[in-house]
């Protein structure tokens, strides 16, 4: 055990914890990386401290400065974080129909935070623009651009994969990851195929994401929605371009439902609905691939983030959502049917 000098040094050496329930139901071993561990709660505190340590490297960013960011909430929770430990402060952009919790946590972190309605990427006043805007109209705001920004995939590259590499002793079949940047899938998906060339990736996509039909052909497209935060993207971003993706699969909210529950009920784990669709992605990768296989997935927040969405009543009815199939029997004979199988992309 060591003694940290700073909040930052805290960010990542996360646990893997290996799901009971699921793992005897279908006779993979199905482990979830514990990134809500990291101190700011999320996966995107690992991002957000190689992109500013890589930043302040080059020079491009300097102690005093404001680090402006675009962002549905937890890399703005991140770089906040993060900010604090190098004498930078914080701009979070964030669209106003993100999860509440994750406003009150930036402001919390003594971040300055601007909410913009939601709006499509075209749209000059998506947030995403609006992050770059500012920072080109400030000469001391630096836009950290966790998209295109590369540094994002690269703290999954140096510590993410090594360490489940590490962790899962050398004996990984299959990793499931969704997409927000696609930082997180770029970053294991390389390095961990670079010591396992017969490692699968599996992409789970939620509706209202266009990346599964972007990998079936092509063309970004979508259908639905989804109540998931920080994941689906609509056009093609550099960090998700270098994923090494073998299958891609599409899942509805339903079955976020369905899987959390479970999950919280038999294991004590409460998964934040990312987290709840990666481990629904683990358990489709189990049932398609047959016992045997040892599969990771990524917890990348708690349910405490996903309060308001998944886990209140009152939101779920208005989706119409609260009357879900709550039989996890049922979720296993849909992944088992011809239908679901024939629905998956890719060898
Ligand atoms: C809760 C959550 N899960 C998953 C992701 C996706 O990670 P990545 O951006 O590395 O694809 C994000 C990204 O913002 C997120 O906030």
């Amino acid at each position: 055990m060591t003694v940290a000098a700073h909040q930052a040094d805290l960010i990542g050496n996360t646990d893997l914890l290996r799901i009971d329930s699921l793992s005897q139901l279908t006779g993979c071993e199905i482990f979830i990386k514990c990134e809500y561990q990291n101190p700011g709660g999320s996966i995107k505190d690992r991002a957000a401290l190689q992109m500013v340590q890589d930043a302040m490297q080059s020079g491009q960013l300097k102690r005093g400065m404001t680090i402006v960011e675009g962002t549905a909430g937890n890399t703005g929770i991140g770089l906040a974080l993060v900010a604090k430990s190098f004498g930078l402060q914080m701009l979070a952009v964030m669209p106003n129909d993100q999860a509440k919790e994750k406003e009150r946590v930036l402001e919390l972190y003594g971040a300055k935070l601007m909410t913009v309605d939601p709006c499509p990427f075209s749209n000059p006043n998506h947030f995403y623009h609006k992050a770059c805007k500012l920072a080109a109209q400030h000469k001391d705001h630096w836009w950290a651009n966790q998209f295109e920004n590369t540094s994002n995939m690269r703290a999954h590259y140096l510590h993410t994969g090594p360490e489940i590499w590490q962790q899962m002793q050398h004996k990984v079949d299959i990793l499931v990851a969704s997409a927000g940047t696609g930082g997180t899938i770029a970053g294991t998906s390389v390095y961990l195929k670079e010591q396992h060339a017969g490692l699968q990736v599996w992409l789970v996509d939620p509706d209202g994401s266009g990346l599964y039909q972007y990998l079936k052909s092509g063309e970004f497209a979508n259908q639905g929605s989804s109540m998931t935060e920080g994941i689906g993207i609509m056009r093609l971003v550099e960090n998700f371009r270098q994923a090494k993706v073998d299958r891609a699969i599409n899942l509805p909210d339903r079955d976020l439902l369905t899987l959390s529950r479970f999950v919280r009920n038999k294991d004590g784990i409460v998964l934040g609905s990312s987290s709840a669709l990666n481990v629904a992605g683990a358990l489709a990768a189990a049932v398609i691939s047959g016992p045997g296989k040892r599969i990771v997935t990524f917890a990348c927040d708690l349910g405490e983030r996903s309060a308001s969405k998944l886990y209140n009543p009152q939101y779920l009815q208005q989706r119409g959502l609260l009357d879900y199939d709550k039989d996890i029997q049922h979720l296993l004979a849909r992944y088992r049917s011809d239908a679901f199988a024939a629905s998956i992309v890719g060898k």
